[in-house]
């Protein structure tokens, strides 16, 4: 079946749109939510963060004062952009978890203006909201070669991914750090299979550093992060028709040390006791037991180094910022 949409309100038709979001999604959504909720030790996955007010939220959350990895990060794009060993000219961009596409732009800026109308670029995201806000804004920028939208889930999708030669893969924002240990290396191996030699990987990862700045930027004072964390129980009730309220979880988030994350939980304020869509089941959340929402991994030059040995990749490039807060890191195949 062909998903492929155009998507004319969305400006030049150098755009065009690959939506794998059906294919995927709402079944499988349910049980994995399921899964989550029925759990003794409770979780949902951070993908249902990214709805539109989630992906909102996560735009605010980028700008506040404590929240350093996005200034930093793009920072450090904007000073390396010049140094990356890429040939830009004719290459396929491949971004995983786009988002606002926000990284790529500062990419974009430093090539020049043949450069860039000789470049595809093809944004994947599974928030079709974040990604069309996106587009817009790419196409009001700059003229590529063309612009081609992915709708798809980068964990179980990869295979969607065009398989065209002269690809730049782009995955920044430390989104790698939401993956485990065993998803990270499921998920680099399945990168590494699909990339061709040529081809080549940026990663934005966030490093191991002092707990009080870490802590600090997963606690805002303004309450965002908190706002953002319990939007995903707004998500949980439209998908399995769960009835949580927000206000009867507390945002919860620290720095575990031995697995170097910051952990995000929801934790009831009192008993709980909900139902789950069209079930007679009955799901109980005892005050003071938390949902796991999100683990957000920190990064040393050993877990770079045994990333690229656990998927066979070679690194070509590591940059770090004069703190050493962030890397970005080039691998090729
Ligand atoms: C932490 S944000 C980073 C966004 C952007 N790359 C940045 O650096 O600001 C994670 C992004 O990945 C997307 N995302 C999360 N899980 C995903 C998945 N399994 N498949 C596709 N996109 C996903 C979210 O919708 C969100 O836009």
């Amino acid at each position: 079946m062909n998903y492929t949409m155009n998507k004319e309100n969305l400006g030049t038709n150098k755009v065009s749109w690959l939506n794998y979001y059906d294919k995927i999604e709402v079944l499988s959504a349910e049980d994995e939510i399921y899964e989550g909720l029925r759990a003794e030790k409770k979780f949902i996955s951070p993908k249902y963060f990214y709805n539109e007010l989630g992906s909102e939220l996560f735009e605010q959350i980028t700008h506040l004062k404590e929240y350093y990895p996005s200034r930093t990060e793009k920072k450090l794009l904007a000073e390396v952009a010049p140094l990356l060993s890429i040939d830009f000219n004719g290459i396929n961009i491949m971004e995983l978890g786009s988002g606002d596409s926000s990284k790529i732009t500062i990419l974009l800026e430093h090539l020049s203006s043949e450069t860039l109308a000789s470049i595809h670029y093809y944004p994947m995201d599974i928030s079709f909201s974040a990604i069309e806000k996106a587009v817009k804004q790419i196409e009001a920028d700059f003229t590529l070669k063309a612009i081609t939208a992915i709708v798809a889930d980068f964990i179980t999708q990869l295979k969607f991914v065009p398989k065209i030669k002269n690809r730049l893969f782009c995955f920044f924002g430390s989104t790698i750090g939401n993956l485990n240990v065993q998803e990270r290396n499921l998920f680099l191996q399945e990168l590494a299979l699909i990339m061709e030699p040529g081809d080549y990987l940026l990663i934005g990862m966030d490093n191991v550093k002092n707990k009080s700045v870490l802590e600090a930027a997963y606690n805002d004072s303004m309450g965002i992060t908190a706002d953002f964390n319990k939007n995903i129980l707004s998500v949980c009730n439209k998908i399995v028709g769960t009835h949580f309220n927000t206000e009867d979880f507390d945002h919860y988030a620290f720095y575990n040390e031995d697995e170097a994350r910051i952990e995000m939980h929801l934790r009831a304020n009192k008993d709980i006791n909900t139902h789950i869509k069209e079930s007679e089941e009955t799901l109980f959340i005892r005050k003071g037991n938390t949902i796991h929402t999100e683990n957000s991994h920190k990064f040393s030059l050993k877990h770079i180094e045994s990333m690229a040995s656990t998927a066979n990749l070679q690194i070509k490039q590591i940059f770090q910022d004069e703190k050493k807060w962030f890397s970005l890191v080039l691998f090729t195949k």
